[in-house]
């Protein structure tokens, strides 16, 4: 039994795996269409999902297998003071295999280990989100054709962007990678991530509050939403929330084959005129993150 809590639970060599996988779901869905057949998928989100909870259904419905589960932790017996140990024990019983979200940090982890299924990290609090990571990397591949030799520049919130950290730690393992930190002062990449990974690992990085000034070296921009739900302080987020808008003329320097990606959702940081522009990924990584999703329950669930 095998649980994905954080995307370096995956070796390179099973992420090459699942993007072919996903590449050959592509190619011929019909083939995948009864591979998860009487497979029942949870979905315990203890936190609001658009994207990632619908795409996890779908993907078990595109395998044939079906879903149960909870959208919100005042639908559970969360709400009653359940753990979280209690709760994915339980669900152990009803379903194969779990994904859940959850506001506090390492709620999937201590799920994991009581858990007799296995659990899949959708997002916890500001820490990771391998799965949204994996939409990312089939992004990458399908746009790029290439993990090496990439200048990535990262937007936004990276203090709380869970998306950032996991994105980070899947790119440190591939050569010639270099990134561009750009957010605010008081939304930098948290130290722990410096420290960890781009120092650790000597990976090239330059830290900058302007967008602008770094945009003509970048082959991919990955903006962020600021994260309302996870600030202290509302005023501090009312300031810090307009940081960083996208336009299209912002793009006028920036490479003609720039993949512009975003996890979604957005607020205002990419202004929707900018969807035209064939360099916009984001509702491709939309798509890209259900295959990458069957991909990795099949393999989760052993199914050949
Ligand atoms: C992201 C998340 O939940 O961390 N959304 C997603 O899963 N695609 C990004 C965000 O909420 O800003």
């Amino acid at each position: 039994m095998r649980s994905v809590i954080d995307i370096l639970d995956l070796s390179t060599e099973e992420i090459d795996d699942l993007i072919k996988t996903a590449c050959d779901i592509i190619d011929d869905p019909d083939k995948y269409a009864e591979k998860c057949k009487r497979k029942k998928l949870a979905t315990l989100f203890f936190e609001p999902s658009t994207r990632t909870r619908l795409s996890f259904e779908a993907a078990m419905y595109e395998l044939g297998g079906n879903v149960i589960g909870f959208s919100a932790a005042n639908n559970s017996s969360a709400s009653k003071g359940e753990s979280v140990s209690d709760t994915v024990k339980t669900v152990s019983c009803y379903a194969d295999i779990i994904a859940m979200r959850h506001p506090k940090e390492g709620a999937p982890l201590v799920a994991s280990m009581a858990a007799s299924v296995p659990i899949i990290n959708a997002g916890d609090g500001g820490h990771n989100h391998p799965t949204q990571t994996l939409a990312d990397l089939l992004t990458i591949y399908r746009e790029k054709g290439r993990f090496d030799n990439l200048t990535i520049g990262l937007c936004g919130d990276l203090k709380f962007g869970r998306t950032v950290h996991s994105l980070i730690n899947a790119m440190s393992r591939y050569n010639g990678i270099e990134f561009v930190l750009i957010s605010p002062e008081e939304l930098k990449l948290p130290d722990y991530v410096t420290n960890n990974v781009l120092k650790k690992k000597n990976i090239p990085y330059t830290e900058t509050t302007d967008l602008l000034s770094c945009m003509s070296e970048l082959d991919i921009l990955y903006m962020t939403r600021v994260q309302r739900e996870r600030f202290f302080n509302e005023q501090d987020y009312i300031r810090l929330k307009d940081s960083y808008i996208l336009t299209p003329d912002k793009l006028e320097t920036a490479k003609d084959d720039l993949a512009v990606m975003h996890p979604l959702p957005r607020v205002n940081e990419i202004s929707v005129a900018v969807d035209n522009d064939k360099r916009a990924c984001y509702f491709k990584q939309v798509l890209n993150g259900k295959y990458m999703r069957m991909a990795l329950i099949m393999k989760l669930l052993g199914v050949e």
